[in-house]
Protein backbone atom coordinates (compact mmCIF):
# COMPACT_ATOMS: atom_id res chain seq x y z
CA UNK A 1 0.00 0.00 0.00
CA UNK A 2 3.24 2.32 0.74
CA UNK A 3 3.70 4.13 -2.77
CA UNK A 4 6.36 6.73 -1.90
CA UNK A 5 7.98 5.51 -4.81
CA UNK A 6 6.06 3.14 -7.49
CA UNK A 7 7.24 0.55 -10.13
CA UNK A 8 6.28 1.79 -13.79
CA UNK A 9 5.45 -1.52 -14.91
CA UNK A 10 6.17 -0.61 -18.60
CA UNK A 11 9.65 0.15 -17.61
CA UNK A 12 10.59 -1.98 -14.84
CA UNK A 13 12.03 0.86 -12.96
CA UNK A 14 11.04 2.31 -9.62
CA UNK A 15 10.22 5.86 -10.39
CA UNK A 16 8.88 9.06 -8.51
CA UNK A 17 5.94 10.75 -9.09
CA UNK A 18 6.38 14.07 -10.38
CA UNK A 19 4.06 15.20 -7.66
CA UNK A 20 6.20 13.67 -5.12
CA UNK A 21 9.42 15.24 -5.99
CA UNK A 22 6.99 18.47 -5.85
CA UNK A 23 7.14 17.37 -2.26
CA UNK A 24 10.82 17.75 -1.97
CA UNK A 25 10.25 21.44 -3.00
CA UNK A 26 7.29 22.23 -0.38
CA UNK A 27 9.08 20.35 3.12
CA UNK A 28 8.16 22.22 5.81
CA UNK A 29 9.87 25.44 7.00
CA UNK A 30 10.84 24.17 10.72
CA UNK A 31 7.94 26.63 12.08
CA UNK A 32 5.92 27.12 9.05
CA UNK A 33 4.01 24.06 7.40
CA UNK A 34 2.45 24.60 3.32
CA UNK A 35 -0.61 25.74 2.97
CA UNK A 36 -2.61 25.05 0.30
CA UNK A 37 -5.94 25.49 -1.62
CA UNK A 38 -7.85 22.26 -1.02
CA UNK A 39 -9.58 22.71 -4.05
CA UNK A 40 -6.81 22.51 -6.13
CA UNK A 41 -5.73 18.97 -7.51
CA UNK A 42 -2.14 19.75 -8.03
CA UNK A 43 -2.95 20.69 -4.01
CA UNK A 44 -4.57 17.32 -3.53
CA UNK A 45 -1.66 15.50 -5.93
CA UNK A 46 1.10 16.89 -3.28
CA UNK A 47 -0.71 16.05 -0.01
CA UNK A 48 -1.59 12.88 -1.14
CA UNK A 49 1.65 11.97 -2.06
CA UNK A 50 3.18 13.64 1.25
CA UNK A 51 0.55 10.98 2.89
CA UNK A 52 1.63 8.31 1.34
CA UNK A 53 5.33 8.73 2.13
CA UNK A 54 4.32 8.90 5.79
CA UNK A 55 3.77 12.52 6.42
CA UNK A 56 1.02 14.29 8.75
CA UNK A 57 -1.51 16.18 6.34
CA UNK A 58 -4.18 18.35 7.95
CA UNK A 59 -7.35 18.62 5.90
CA UNK A 60 -10.75 19.75 5.70
CA UNK A 61 -14.07 17.55 6.99
CA UNK A 62 -17.78 18.63 6.94
CA UNK A 63 -17.38 17.98 10.74
CA UNK A 64 -13.70 19.77 12.01
CA UNK A 65 -10.51 19.74 10.82
CA UNK A 66 -8.65 16.47 10.88
CA UNK A 67 -4.99 16.02 11.38
CA UNK A 68 -4.34 12.83 8.96
CA UNK A 69 -1.92 10.06 8.21
CA UNK A 70 -1.47 6.88 6.46
CA UNK A 71 -3.11 4.18 8.72
CA UNK A 72 -1.54 1.44 7.86
CA UNK A 73 1.51 3.00 8.51
CA UNK A 74 2.44 2.50 12.13
CA UNK A 75 5.17 5.41 12.51
CA UNK A 76 3.10 8.03 10.53
CA UNK A 77 -0.03 7.37 13.41
CA UNK A 78 2.72 7.57 15.59
CA UNK A 79 3.57 10.91 14.83
CA UNK A 80 0.15 11.82 14.77
CA UNK A 81 -0.01 10.92 18.84
CA UNK A 82 3.20 13.42 18.96
CA UNK A 83 1.93 16.26 17.21
CA UNK A 84 -1.50 16.32 19.14
CA UNK A 85 0.30 15.05 22.47
CA UNK A 86 -2.42 12.52 22.75
CA UNK A 87 -2.33 9.88 24.98
CA UNK A 88 -2.02 6.19 23.65
CA UNK A 89 -5.03 4.82 25.18
CA UNK A 90 -6.89 7.19 22.71
CA UNK A 91 -7.96 5.44 19.20
CA UNK A 92 -8.17 7.45 15.93
CA UNK A 93 -10.93 7.09 13.24
CA UNK A 94 -10.51 6.08 9.97
CA UNK A 95 -11.43 7.99 7.32
CA UNK A 96 -12.76 5.79 3.69
CA UNK A 97 -13.35 7.29 0.74
CA UNK A 98 -16.32 5.37 0.25
CA UNK A 99 -18.52 2.57 2.03
CA UNK A 100 -17.18 -0.25 -0.29
CA UNK A 101 -14.01 -0.62 1.61
CA UNK A 102 -15.41 -1.80 5.34
CA UNK A 103 -15.00 -4.83 4.59
CA UNK A 104 -11.06 -4.33 3.95
CA UNK A 105 -10.63 -3.06 7.29
CA UNK A 106 -13.82 -4.72 9.34
CA UNK A 107 -14.35 -8.18 10.29
CA UNK A 108 -17.17 -9.81 7.69
CA UNK A 109 -19.12 -10.38 10.57
CA UNK A 110 -19.13 -7.02 11.80
CA UNK A 111 -19.08 -5.50 8.22
CA UNK A 112 -22.16 -7.67 6.72
CA UNK A 113 -24.24 -6.70 9.41
CA UNK A 114 -27.28 -5.07 7.77
CA UNK A 115 -27.18 -2.19 10.05
CA UNK A 116 -24.28 -1.06 8.85
CA UNK A 117 -25.09 -1.25 5.53
CA UNK A 118 -28.32 0.21 6.77
CA UNK A 119 -26.37 3.26 8.08
CA UNK A 120 -23.84 3.78 5.09
CA UNK A 121 -26.30 3.81 2.47
CA UNK A 122 -28.12 6.59 4.47
CA UNK A 123 -25.73 8.96 6.16
CA UNK A 124 -22.20 8.07 4.23
CA UNK A 125 -20.69 10.17 3.27
CA UNK A 126 -21.32 12.21 6.24
CA UNK A 127 -21.13 13.06 10.22
CA UNK A 128 -20.82 9.29 11.35
CA UNK A 129 -18.06 6.94 12.46
CA UNK A 130 -19.14 3.30 13.09
CA UNK A 131 -16.62 1.65 15.51
CA UNK A 132 -16.62 -2.51 14.31
CA UNK A 133 -13.94 -5.01 15.15
CA UNK A 134 -10.96 -4.41 12.93
CA UNK A 135 -8.71 -6.76 10.92
CA UNK A 136 -5.24 -7.33 11.39
CA UNK A 137 -4.26 -5.12 8.63
CA UNK A 138 -4.94 -1.62 11.05
CA UNK A 139 -2.06 -1.78 13.04
CA UNK A 140 -3.04 -2.01 17.19
CA UNK A 141 -1.57 2.19 17.39
CA UNK A 142 -4.39 3.24 15.48
CA UNK A 143 -7.06 1.62 17.68
CA UNK A 144 -5.07 2.36 20.96
CA UNK A 145 -4.95 -1.52 21.24
CA UNK A 146 -8.92 -1.92 21.01
CA UNK A 147 -10.05 -5.22 18.86
CA UNK A 148 -12.38 -2.39 16.94
CA UNK A 149 -11.49 0.36 14.79
CA UNK A 150 -13.72 3.47 13.98
CA UNK A 151 -14.21 4.01 9.99
CA UNK A 152 -16.23 6.83 8.49
CA UNK A 153 -16.68 8.60 4.90
CA UNK A 154 -16.33 12.05 5.30
CA UNK A 155 -18.69 14.24 3.66
CA UNK A 156 -16.50 17.14 1.89
CA UNK A 157 -15.02 17.44 -1.41
CA UNK A 158 -11.46 17.98 -0.36
CA UNK A 159 -11.26 15.09 2.07
CA UNK A 160 -12.74 12.70 -0.42
CA UNK A 161 -10.59 13.88 -3.02
CA UNK A 162 -7.09 13.33 -0.67
CA UNK A 163 -8.54 9.95 0.18
CA UNK A 164 -9.16 8.82 -3.13
CA UNK A 165 -5.92 9.86 -4.66
CA UNK A 166 -3.62 8.50 -1.45
CA UNK A 167 -5.17 5.26 -2.50
CA UNK A 168 -5.00 4.35 1.54
CA UNK A 169 -7.51 4.43 4.63
CA UNK A 170 -6.32 8.02 6.56
CA UNK A 171 -6.24 8.14 10.51
CA UNK A 172 -7.65 11.28 11.78
CA UNK A 173 -7.76 13.07 14.66
CA UNK A 174 -9.45 16.42 15.01
CA UNK A 175 -6.24 18.74 14.16
CA UNK A 176 -5.95 20.49 17.53
CA UNK A 177 -3.91 19.37 20.75
CA UNK A 178 -4.93 16.82 23.20
CA UNK A 179 -8.05 18.12 25.45
CA UNK A 180 -8.32 21.57 23.23
CA UNK A 181 -10.95 22.94 20.98
CA UNK A 182 -11.48 21.44 17.91
CA UNK A 183 -10.77 23.21 14.75
CA UNK A 184 -13.41 24.59 12.18
CA UNK A 185 -11.09 27.13 10.24
CA UNK A 186 -7.27 27.00 9.31
CA UNK A 187 -6.50 29.81 11.68
CA UNK A 188 -7.73 27.31 14.64
CA UNK A 189 -5.03 24.65 13.18
CA UNK A 190 -2.22 26.98 12.77
CA UNK A 191 -2.90 28.31 16.72
CA UNK A 192 -2.61 24.84 18.11
CA UNK A 193 -0.27 22.24 15.97
CA UNK A 194 1.46 25.21 13.66
CA UNK A 195 4.39 23.54 12.56
CA UNK A 196 4.18 20.11 14.03
CA UNK A 197 2.26 19.46 10.30
CA UNK A 198 3.94 18.95 7.24
CA UNK A 199 1.35 20.48 5.20
CA UNK A 200 -2.17 22.01 5.50
CA UNK A 201 -5.07 21.71 2.89
CA UNK A 202 -7.71 24.72 3.21
CA UNK A 203 -11.46 24.23 2.87
CA UNK A 204 -12.68 27.37 4.22
CA UNK A 205 -14.78 27.03 7.57
CA UNK A 206 -16.64 23.30 8.63
CA UNK A 207 -19.87 23.72 7.79
CA UNK A 208 -21.59 20.97 10.29
CA UNK A 209 -18.86 22.27 13.23
CA UNK A 210 -19.41 19.54 15.92
CA UNK A 211 -17.22 16.14 15.37
CA UNK A 212 -19.17 13.01 14.26
CA UNK A 213 -21.62 11.05 15.74
CA UNK A 214 -19.79 7.96 17.44
CA UNK A 215 -22.00 4.72 16.87
CA UNK A 216 -20.04 0.95 18.10
CA UNK A 217 -22.05 -1.75 15.85
CA UNK A 218 -19.47 -4.98 16.62
CA UNK A 219 -20.91 -8.08 17.96
CA UNK A 220 -24.61 -7.27 17.32
CA UNK A 221 -24.82 -3.98 19.91
CA UNK A 222 -25.36 -0.81 19.58
CA UNK A 223 -23.68 1.92 21.59
CA UNK A 224 -24.08 5.53 21.03
CA UNK A 225 -20.30 6.48 22.27
CA UNK A 226 -20.03 10.22 21.30
CA UNK A 227 -23.32 12.30 20.16
CA UNK A 228 -22.26 14.53 17.21
CA UNK A 229 -23.08 15.93 13.86
CA UNK A 230 -25.69 13.14 12.93
CA UNK A 231 -28.50 13.84 15.30
CA UNK A 232 -28.87 10.65 17.35
CA UNK A 233 -32.44 10.35 16.59
CA UNK A 234 -31.90 9.83 12.55
CA UNK A 235 -29.60 6.33 13.81
CA UNK A 236 -32.26 5.36 16.00
CA UNK A 237 -34.94 6.06 13.18
CA UNK A 238 -32.66 3.62 11.12
CA UNK A 239 -31.85 0.59 13.28
CA UNK A 240 -33.61 1.04 16.66
CA UNK A 241 -32.98 2.49 19.89
CA UNK A 242 -28.58 3.15 20.83
CA UNK A 243 -27.42 1.99 24.25
CA UNK A 244 -25.79 5.08 26.16
CA UNK A 245 -23.02 4.13 28.27
CA UNK A 246 -22.58 6.35 31.35
CA UNK A 247 -19.82 8.52 31.56
CA UNK A 248 -18.56 7.34 35.08
CA UNK A 249 -20.01 3.73 34.91
CA UNK A 250 -17.64 0.29 35.02
CA UNK A 251 -16.79 -0.49 31.48
CA UNK A 252 -16.86 2.90 29.68
CA UNK A 253 -13.71 3.71 29.49
CA UNK A 254 -13.24 0.49 27.74
CA UNK A 255 -15.35 0.86 25.53
CA UNK A 256 -15.10 4.68 24.66
CA UNK A 257 -11.65 5.59 25.46
CA UNK A 258 -12.11 9.04 24.25
CA UNK A 259 -15.05 9.81 26.50
CA UNK A 260 -12.78 8.81 29.82
CA UNK A 261 -11.66 12.45 30.72
CA UNK A 262 -12.71 16.02 30.56
CA UNK A 263 -12.92 17.68 27.11
CA UNK A 264 -13.44 20.25 24.80
CA UNK A 265 -11.60 23.15 27.28
CA UNK A 266 -11.18 26.64 26.42
CA UNK A 267 -8.11 28.29 29.08
CA UNK A 268 -10.58 30.22 31.07
CA UNK A 269 -13.38 27.93 33.50
CA UNK A 270 -16.52 27.64 32.11
CA UNK A 271 -20.47 27.26 33.60
CA UNK A 272 -23.16 26.07 32.55
CA UNK A 273 -26.17 28.45 33.38
CA UNK A 274 -29.17 29.79 32.07
CA UNK A 275 -30.06 33.60 32.14
CA UNK A 276 -33.77 32.77 32.80
CA UNK A 277 -33.19 30.23 36.17
CA UNK A 278 -33.69 33.12 39.15
CA UNK A 279 -31.10 30.48 41.24
CA UNK A 280 -28.45 30.92 38.55
CA UNK A 281 -28.28 34.77 38.29
CA UNK A 282 -25.44 34.40 40.57
CA UNK A 283 -23.00 33.35 37.23
CA UNK A 284 -23.91 36.06 35.25
CA UNK A 285 -23.23 38.73 38.18
CA UNK A 286 -19.94 40.21 37.05
CA UNK A 287 -17.73 41.19 40.37
CA UNK A 288 -14.76 44.47 39.44
CA UNK A 289 -11.82 43.40 37.89
CA UNK A 290 -13.73 40.32 36.33
CA UNK A 291 -13.12 39.49 32.48
CA UNK A 292 -16.47 37.50 31.94
CA UNK A 293 -17.30 36.56 29.05
CA UNK A 294 -20.82 35.46 27.67
CA UNK A 295 -21.90 31.98 25.37
CA UNK A 296 -25.35 32.78 24.46
CA UNK A 297 -27.30 30.16 22.67
CA UNK A 298 -29.39 32.92 21.07
CA UNK A 299 -30.22 36.86 21.13
CA UNK A 300 -32.95 36.33 23.41
CA UNK A 301 -30.69 34.37 25.79
CA UNK A 302 -27.79 37.05 25.25
CA UNK A 303 -30.83 40.24 26.40
CA UNK A 304 -31.83 37.83 29.22
CA UNK A 305 -28.24 37.37 30.24
CA UNK A 306 -27.24 41.48 30.50
CA UNK A 307 -30.66 41.74 31.62
CA UNK A 308 -29.33 40.03 35.26
CA UNK A 309 -25.86 40.28 34.46
CA UNK A 310 -22.65 41.86 32.44
CA UNK A 311 -21.03 43.82 31.23
CA UNK A 312 -19.21 41.23 29.80
CA UNK A 313 -15.91 41.38 28.57
CA UNK A 314 -16.78 39.33 25.58
CA UNK A 315 -20.04 37.75 23.79
CA UNK A 316 -21.11 34.89 21.53
CA UNK A 317 -24.00 33.67 20.02
CA UNK A 318 -24.25 30.36 19.07
CA UNK A 319 -27.46 30.94 16.85
CA UNK A 320 -29.71 34.07 16.71
CA UNK A 321 -32.73 31.77 16.60
CA UNK A 322 -31.39 29.17 19.10
CA UNK A 323 -30.86 26.73 16.27
CA UNK A 324 -29.19 23.82 17.33
CA UNK A 325 -27.83 23.18 13.79
CA UNK A 326 -26.76 26.69 13.60
CA UNK A 327 -25.13 25.89 17.16
CA UNK A 328 -22.98 23.33 16.09
CA UNK A 329 -21.72 24.83 13.60
CA UNK A 330 -20.73 28.22 15.48
CA UNK A 331 -19.56 26.02 18.71
CA UNK A 332 -15.81 26.05 18.26
CA UNK A 333 -15.78 28.99 16.95
CA UNK A 334 -17.65 31.19 19.31
CA UNK A 335 -15.18 28.75 22.29
CA UNK A 336 -11.89 29.53 20.08
CA UNK A 337 -13.05 33.57 19.60
CA UNK A 338 -13.92 33.34 23.77
CA UNK A 339 -10.74 31.63 24.38
CA UNK A 340 -8.61 34.74 22.58
CA UNK A 341 -10.27 37.20 25.09
CA UNK A 342 -8.72 36.31 27.80
CA UNK A 343 -10.98 36.12 30.20
CA UNK A 344 -10.99 35.22 33.69
CA UNK A 345 -14.42 32.86 33.47
CA UNK A 346 -16.66 32.21 30.75
CA UNK A 347 -20.59 31.01 31.39
CA UNK A 348 -22.34 29.24 28.73
CA UNK A 349 -26.10 29.52 28.34
CA UNK A 350 -27.14 25.49 28.04
CA UNK A 351 -29.29 24.64 24.93
CA UNK A 352 -31.95 22.02 24.50
CA UNK A 353 -30.38 18.39 24.38
CA UNK A 354 -32.13 17.21 21.52
CA UNK A 355 -31.11 16.86 17.87
CA UNK A 356 -27.33 18.22 17.63
CA UNK A 357 -28.17 20.29 20.66
CA UNK A 358 -27.43 16.81 22.38
CA UNK A 359 -23.96 16.82 20.94
CA UNK A 360 -23.30 20.96 21.48
CA UNK A 361 -24.71 20.01 25.14
CA UNK A 362 -22.03 16.97 25.37
CA UNK A 363 -18.97 19.78 24.25
CA UNK A 364 -20.44 21.95 26.83
CA UNK A 365 -20.61 19.72 29.76
CA UNK A 366 -16.88 18.96 29.29
CA UNK A 367 -15.31 21.91 28.45
CA UNK A 368 -17.32 22.94 31.99
CA UNK A 369 -15.22 20.11 33.53
CA UNK A 370 -11.81 21.43 31.97
CA UNK A 371 -9.12 20.20 31.53
CA UNK A 372 -8.09 16.21 31.15
CA UNK A 373 -5.48 16.68 33.37
CA UNK A 374 -7.52 18.19 35.81
CA UNK A 375 -5.35 21.18 36.04
CA UNK A 376 -5.31 24.86 34.53
CA UNK A 377 -7.37 24.07 31.26
CA UNK A 378 -5.49 23.64 28.17
CA UNK A 379 -6.05 25.50 24.83
CA UNK A 380 -4.98 25.48 22.08
CA UNK A 381 -2.03 28.19 22.30
CA UNK A 382 -0.56 26.00 24.78
O1 LIG B 1 -15.69 14.34 12.96
C1 LIG B 1 -14.79 13.65 13.43
O2 LIG B 1 -15.01 12.55 13.95
C2 LIG B 1 -13.36 14.21 13.37
C3 LIG B 1 -12.98 14.35 11.89
C4 LIG B 1 -11.54 14.74 11.70
O3 LIG B 1 -13.28 13.16 11.21
N1 LIG B 1 -12.46 13.35 14.05
C5 LIG B 1 -12.41 13.29 15.40
O4 LIG B 1 -11.44 12.44 15.87
O5 LIG B 1 -13.14 13.91 16.13
P1 LIG B 1 -10.98 12.42 17.40
O6 LIG B 1 -9.80 11.52 17.40
O7 LIG B 1 -10.75 13.79 17.89
O8 LIG B 1 -12.15 11.71 18.13
C6 LIG B 1 -12.43 10.37 17.84
C7 LIG B 1 -13.25 9.75 18.92
C8 LIG B 1 -12.44 9.59 20.17
O9 LIG B 1 -13.21 9.97 21.28
C9 LIG B 1 -12.12 8.12 20.20
O10 LIG B 1 -11.94 7.64 21.51
C10 LIG B 1 -13.32 7.52 19.49
O11 LIG B 1 -13.66 8.44 18.49
N2 LIG B 1 -12.95 6.25 18.86
C11 LIG B 1 -12.21 6.06 17.76
N3 LIG B 1 -12.02 4.75 17.53
C12 LIG B 1 -12.65 4.10 18.52
C13 LIG B 1 -12.80 2.71 18.88
N4 LIG B 1 -12.23 1.75 18.17
N5 LIG B 1 -13.51 2.43 19.97
C14 LIG B 1 -14.07 3.41 20.72
N6 LIG B 1 -13.95 4.72 20.46
C15 LIG B 1 -13.24 5.06 19.37
MG1 LIG C 1 -10.68 15.40 19.08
Amino acid sequence: MRAAAVARPESGRTVRHRSERAILRVMPTPDRPRILPGDDPGSIAIAASQLRAGGLVVFPTETVYGLGANALDALAVARVFAAKERPAFDPLIVHLADASSVALYALSEDADDPRVARLAGRFWPGPLTLVLRKRAIIPGIVTAGLPTVGLRVPDHPVARALIRAAGIPVAAPSANRFGGLSPTRVAHVMAGLGSRVDLVLDGGPCHVGVESTVVLLAAGRAVLLRPGGLAVEAIEAEIGPLEVPDDGAPGTAELAPGRAGAHYAPRAPLELADPRDPAAAAAFAVHRGERVGLLAASDAGRAAAEVIGGPFAAVEVLDRDGDPVGAAARLFDALHALDAAELSRIVAEPIPDSGLGRAVMDRLRRAARGAPDGGGAPSVSR
